[in-house]
């Protein structure tokens, strides 16, 4: 069992650290290096098909759902056209409005999920083209759906989720490169720059996971709490909820993710003193505003670990108690670095609970039950 882990205690923790690899083969094929530019021949629409898309469906399950968001995100800035995300098992029973119009991504790392796979029936019922992005061939939404992105992560074991999100968010980055190239929605020198910084991503891992020190002291700080929050703005609202299911997945210490700017709406309430509380500020474009969302918390007693670009860090380290930098990238692409600390940090209060890290109480690796 121990080779298998290759050398690792938990499968989660090898899988971790196999995102570089996920991501390099994810890309590899898919970009063209020197060009700078995109490739997907997996997708079974032509021009004229793309161009006659009115808007997108993104449906998914658990983590899946939350590498949907932000691929809605990712989809409406480059290509822009209109995005919905929602949980399959919503989707299905409220006549969702689909018509051949609709492109229909169905997210899924096993391709086995049974809400996932009802609401890919719905769709293609409509006429909708349906997409497929999963890490498993051969899969019943492979096998059904009328094109397939696959995303090359590897067997992924542990039942919290890790590279696989991690790879799905390379999917939906190709993807809406290639919609914009083929949209003409952005620029050239637009396109080209978010695949450069592309091919920086599994470097940048790399050099997150290479001192992963502070963030184990960090998870270990927090283990003997019941509660924490996650704050950010954007894709970083989009990461914190996939943080926080993680940290709830395997740690068992409930978690909300909130939008920053929401939290005087209601949950500020619960913030009092020592309330550990992570905030996402990767957007350097919406530093100012989450800073002030961070005084708000502060100034009611909570703790706060910030995650921040390096450029950013100085700015942020007044405000919070604690920073972690992660490598500077384009801004639409931070989750893919930002997502890494989140799972160290749930992995080692894990750890620290005592818990079964791969397989947590109640839960299961593939649910193929509705
Ligand atoms: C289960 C797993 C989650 C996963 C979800 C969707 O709940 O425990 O980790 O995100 O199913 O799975 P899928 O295979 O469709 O991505």
């Amino acid at each position: 069992v121990t080779a298998e882990k290759a050398g690792y205690d938990h499968f989660m923790l090898k899988e971790i650290y196999e995102q570089p690899k996920a991501y390099r083969d994810t890309m590899l094929g898919r970009i063209n290096t020197e060009s700078l530019t995109v490739s997907l021949p997996e997708l079974k629409l032509t021009k004229e098909k793309i161009a006659a898309i009115r808007k997108v469906h993104i449906v998914a399950c658990g983590t899946a759902y939350h590498a949907g968001l932000v691929g809605k995100t990712v989809i409406e800035t480059s290509a822009r056209i209109p995005v919905e995300v929602e949980v399959a098992s919503e989707y299905r029973y409220r006549s969702p409005l689909i018509t051949p119009e609709t492109l229909v991504i169905v997210v899924s790392q096993s391709g086995e999920t049974a809400d996932t796979l009802a609401a890919l029936r719905e769709a293609k019922k409509h006429g909708a083209h349906v997409l497929a992005i999963t890490n498993v061939v051969g899969s019943s939404v492979a096998r059904e759906a009328d094109s397939v992105m696959l995303t090359l992560a590897g067997p992924e074991i542990a039942v919290a989720s890790t590279k696989a999100y991690s790879s799905q968010l390379i999917a939906f980055f190709l993807l809406g490169v290639y919609l914009a190239e083929t949209l003409s929605t952005q620029e050239q020198a637009w396109t080209k720059s978010i695949v450069a910084a592309m091919l920086s991503l599994p470097e940048q891992v790399e050099s997150i996971l290479e001192n992963t020190d502070a963030l184990r002291t960090y998870a270990e700080s927090i283990a003997e709490h019941e509660h924490l929050f996650f704050i950010g703005r954007g894709v970083d609202y989009a990461v914190a909820q996939e943080g926080s299911l993680k940290l709830k997945e395997i740690s068992y210490i409930h978690s909300e993710a909130y939008a920053a700017g929401e939290l005087k709406h209601g949950t500020l309430a619960l913030i009092e003193d020592g309330i550990p509380v992570i905030a996402l500020a990767t957007q350097n474009a919406l530093l100012e505003k989450t800073v002030s969302n961070i005084k708000e918390v502060k100034a009611r007693g909570g703790e706060i670990f910030g995650i921040s670009d390096v450029n950013e860090v100085k700015a942020l380290g007044k405000a919070v108690d604690e920073v972690f930098g992660i490598p500077a990238t384009n801004a639409l692409l931070t989750p893919a670095l930002s997502v890494v600390p989140l799972q160290i940090i749930s992995y080692y209060a894990s750890l620290a609970r005592g818990n079964d890290v791969d397989k947590p109480r109640n839960l299961a690796k593939s649910v193929t039950v509705e």
